[in-house]
């Protein structure tokens, strides 16, 4: 399915993703096609190991696929050297994880600052910038703190933080709230909400139907493929009232 009017962010045509592991070759992505269109907000849904985070991983340029074409923002991803890939995924990927991924030592506007480095912003730009981006997730007052002095929710807000800082095409979530306790789920997903409200284009993993209805479109997994792709109003299977129409 299409969003319609917005420019194409990601074009992927038959990406497989192959590990092996001995003799035994899993097949974690078996033939993914797929485009998603600036501003989407998107979940990724399925059973455990129906291959979300080797999709995620793939998107966000920290893995490659064994074969099949991924275009991002134009450019075909296939073609660039390791060094090329990881400037990409530093320019134009901004990624979210269940366990946040903070380092402990730095302040949270240190940690924000991080993929800075790589800009060619002097240490004043890259500081305004990572204040700015603390400030945007609501973090402005607690720029000082290190992680162990904040919350789980706040914890999140610092990664998303870092991951916005450098304005990218597509914000990547791993089980953004998988670690967060139901109220504070709600606001980080008020948050993703507001951020999509912005402009931002999103893709989420995630295992719970209510996180997946603040999304536009829902798409299913099922060993390595994808069983139904639809605009969240469509997909019947999370209302619980019946089949969903499977592709
Ligand atoms: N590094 C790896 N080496 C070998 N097999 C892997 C590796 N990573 C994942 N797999 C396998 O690939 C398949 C897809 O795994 P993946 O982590 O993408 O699933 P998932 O949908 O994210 O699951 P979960 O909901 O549990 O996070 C699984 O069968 C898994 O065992
Ligand atoms: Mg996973």
């Amino acid at each position: 399915m299409s969003a319609g009017n917005g420019k194409l962010i990601i074009r992927l045509d038959n990406v497989r993703r192959i590990y092996k592991v001995g003799v035994e070759r899993i097949h974690a992505l078996d033939g993914i096609s797929l485009r998603l269109y600036e501003n989407e907000y998107v979940a990724v849904m399925g059973q455990s190991g129906s291959g979300k985070s080797t999709l995620m991983n793939v998107l966000g340029c920290l893995d490659r696929a064994s074969s099949g074409y991924y275009e991002l923002d134009g450019q075909d991803t296939t073609r660039l050297s390791d060094a090329e890939l990881a400037r990409v995924r530093n320019e134009r990927i901004g990624f979210v994880f269940q366990s946040f991924e903070l380092l402990g030592q730095l302040t949270a506007l240190r940690n924000v600052e991080i993929p800075l480095i790589y800009s060619r912003d002097g240490w004043l730009s890259r500081r305004r910038r990572a204040k700015k981006a603390l400030e945007r997730v609501g973090l402005g007052g607690r720029i000082k703190h290190r992680p162990n002095q904040l919350s789980g929710g706040e914890k999140q807000r610092v990664a998303i933080a870092r991951a916005l800082v450098c304005d990218p095409s597509i914000l990547l979530a791993d089980e953004p709230t998988g670690n967060l306790d139901s109220k504070t789920s709600e606001s980080i997903l008020e948050l993703f909400d507001q951020l999509h409200r912005e402009g931002q284009t999103i893709v989420m993993v995630t295992h719970e139907e209510h996180v997946a209805k603040h999304t536009k479109r829902i798409i299913r997994l099922e060993d390595g493929h994808i069983c139904s792709d639809l605009a969240a109003e469509d997909d019947i299977i999370g209302r619980g009232d019946g089949e969903g129409k499977m592709l």
